[in-house]
C-alpha cells in the first residue's frame, strides 16, 4: 500500500492510514451503501461543521440509515484524530476532514436489519491546498457525456459513498483534458460537475441550476449564493443548456476545497474572453473576506445558518 500521511478513526480505533481496517462484510464495501462529508479547517477550525452535519443527516436519512451521533460527538472524534495526526506526523496546518458513516458490516443481504451497526470512519489529513493559479488563471472544465444519476434512480441529493457517477464523469473529463467533469441531467440541462457546483454569469446575473434538476445541496453553493445575494447581485436557480454555458461571460464552481475557481474554457469553448471573470473574481474575494476568525463550533455555522 502506498504511504498514505493520514490517520483514521474507525468506530473508535484510531490508526494510522495504512493500519485502519473495516471488515469486507461492510456493506460500505460490498454494497457502496454509506454516506460521507468532506470538511476543511480554517483556523484549525472545521468550516460550516453545523451545515455539513445536517447535510450528513439527511443523506443517511434518504437511505434510512441512522446516524446514532449528535454534532458534538462526531467534533469530539474528529479531534481525537486530529490529535493523534499530530503525534504521528508534527504540527498540522489546515486539515482536511473525510466522514464516512456505511450500513455496517452484515450477511450478503440487502436487508438493512443484516446490520445491526454503521460503521463511522473518519480520515484526517493535512488539507490539500489546490494550485493557487487555479484561483487566479481560473480551470478548465470538460463537458461528459456521462449523465448525472436521475433523483428517481439514485438520488445525487444523497452524498453517497456511492460514487460511480462521478468517477466515470470524471475519469471521461481527465481523458479530454479537463480538470473537472461538466455534467447534464436526462434533460440535457446542466446540473453540476462531478465534485463540485457550477454556476455561469451572463450580463451581471449569476445562475445556477435549481435542486430540483438532480444535483447535490453544496455547502458552498449555497453560501456562495447567500454572499452573492449580500453583495445585491441577482442569482438564479434556473435550468440551462450547454448552448448557455457557451454563450455566459463567466463562469466558475464551488465546492469545500475549490472554494469559488473559476471556470475558463468547456473544452474547447472559451467562456467570455478565457480570462476569470470580474463577478467570480468579486465573490472569491467576498468569501475569503467571510471566512470565520471566532471559533466556528461555539456559533454554529459562522456567519450563516440558514442551510
Ligand atoms: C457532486 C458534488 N457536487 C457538489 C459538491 C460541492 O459541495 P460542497 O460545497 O458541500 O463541498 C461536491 C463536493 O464534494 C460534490 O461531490
Amino acid at each position: 500500500m502506498p504511504s498514505l500521511q493520514a490517520v483514521v478513526f474507525v468506530n473508535g480505533t484510531i490508526t494510522r492510514a495504512q493500519d485502519a481496517v473495516v471488515p469486507v462484510f461492510d456493506h460500505g464495501f460490498l454494497y457502496g451503501e454509506g454516506v460521507y462529508e468532506t470538511l476543511r479547517t480554517y483556523g484549525g477550525q472545521p468550516f460550516l461543521f453545523h451545515p455539513h452535519m445536517e447535510r450528513l443527516r439527511n443523506s443517511a436519512r434518504l437511505m434510512r440509515l441512522d446516524v446514532p451521533y449528535d454534532d458534538a460527538q462526531m467534533l469530539q472524534h474528529i479531534d481525537a484524530t486530529t490529535a493523534a495526526y499530530v503525534r504521528h506526523f508534527g504540527p498540522v496546518g489546515e486539515i482536511y476532514i473525510r466522514i464516512l458513516l456505511t450500513r455496517g458490516v452484515g450477511g450478503l443481504t440487502y436487508a438493512p436489519d443484516a446490520c445491526p451497526a454503521p460503521t463511522l470512519v473518519i480520515i484526517v489529513k493535512a488539507f490539500p491546498f489546490p494550485a493557487s493559479d487555479s484561483f487566479s488563471k481560473g480551470i478548465r472544465v470538460s463537458l461528459v457525456s456521462v449523465r448525472r444519476n436521475h433523483p428517481d434512480a439514485l438520488n445525487p441529493a444523497i452524498k453517497s459513498n456511492n460514487l460511480l457517477n462521478n468517477a466515470l464523469a470524471m475519469q471521461e473529463a481527465l481523458r479530454h483534458g479537463g480538470d473537472e467533469a461538466l455534467m447534464q441531467n436526462q434533460a440535457g440541462h446542466v446540473v453540476e460537475c462531478s465534485q463540485s457546483n457550477f454556476f455561469i454569469v451572463k450580463d451581471g446575473q449569476v445562475a445556477t441550476a435549481p435542486l430540483a434538476a438532480g444535483l447535490l445541496p453544496g455547502i458552498t453553493r449555497a453560501f456562495v449564493i447567500d454572499l452573492a445575494r449580500e453583495m445585491d447581485l441577482i442569482v438564479s436557480e434556473v435550468d440551462y443548456s450547454p448552448a448557455d454555458v457557451f454563450a455566459a461571460d463567466e463562469a466558475f464552481i464551488t465546492g469545500t476545497t475549490r472554494e469559488v475557481t473559476p471556470v475558463i474554457a468547456v473544452d474547447e469553448h472559451l467562456i467570455g474572453d478565457g480570462t476569470p471573470g470580474q463577478v467570480t473574481l468579486r465573490l472569491l474575494e467576498a468569501f475569503r473576506r467571510s471566512l470565520p476568525t471566532a471559533d466556528t463550533r461555539t456559533s454554529g455555522s459562522g456567519r450563516r445558518t440558514d442551510y
